[in-house]
């Protein structure tokens, strides 16, 4: 039986994306506890929103990291998103219509896919994410503009100029 909490097995080293994973994780066992032991104080379908809430957050904050450092592999990450995102809301349909074996189906899904998504996918980003600002540090520090000539964007893509708009990016 795989774990449903997080543990330093799933960490990708960007702190941002680990305390999200965290989150992901507590919400999910929060789920199962539900399912094992009803509470009456809750309801299955505000456990499953929250659930479903932070996975749609941290897919779409990933996704804007991505865009952000031009990240090689986003087409087919985002892909692993579309597909966990689509069975996801399928599973959750069925428990929400009454099938405590859809609870059940979501939870051992999301388990699974949280333990190789963390370990491969997210572990790879992270490698790369933490290059690239280890990068973008040498070339504030260099004053000088990205080598592929993009603009800087923030973590939301909101472009943004790091010197100040007196200097600007015009150096070359
Ligand atoms: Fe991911
Ligand atoms: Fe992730």
């Amino acid at each position: 039986m795989r774990s449903l909490k997080w543990t330093a097995s799933h960490a990708v080293w960007v702190n941002d994306l680990d305390a999200q994973h965290k989150e992901i994780f507590e919400a999910l066992g929060n789920l199962d506890r539900f399912l094992a032991e009803p509470d009456p104080s809750k309801s299955v379908s505000d456990l499953a929103q929250s659930l479903t809430d932070s996975i749609a957050d941290h897919f779409a904050h990933e996704e804007r990291l991505m865009n952000a450092a031009r990240y090689e592999s986003i087409r087919w990450h985002k892909q692993l998103h579309r597909t966990a995102t689509r069975r996801v809301r399928h599973l959750v349909r069925a428990m929400n219509s009454g099938s405590l074996e859809g609870g059940r189906a979501l939870v051992d899904y999301l388990r699974n896919w949280m333990d190789e998504h963390t370990r491969i996918a997210d572990r790879m980003l992270g490698a790369f994410l933490r290059n690239e600002r280890r990068a973008c540090t040498i070339m504030l520090q260099a004053g000088t503009k990205p080598l592929n000539g993009g603009g800087w964007m923030d973590t939301k893509g909101t472009p943004f100029d790091p010197f100040g708009t007196s200097r600007g990016l015009q150096q070359t």
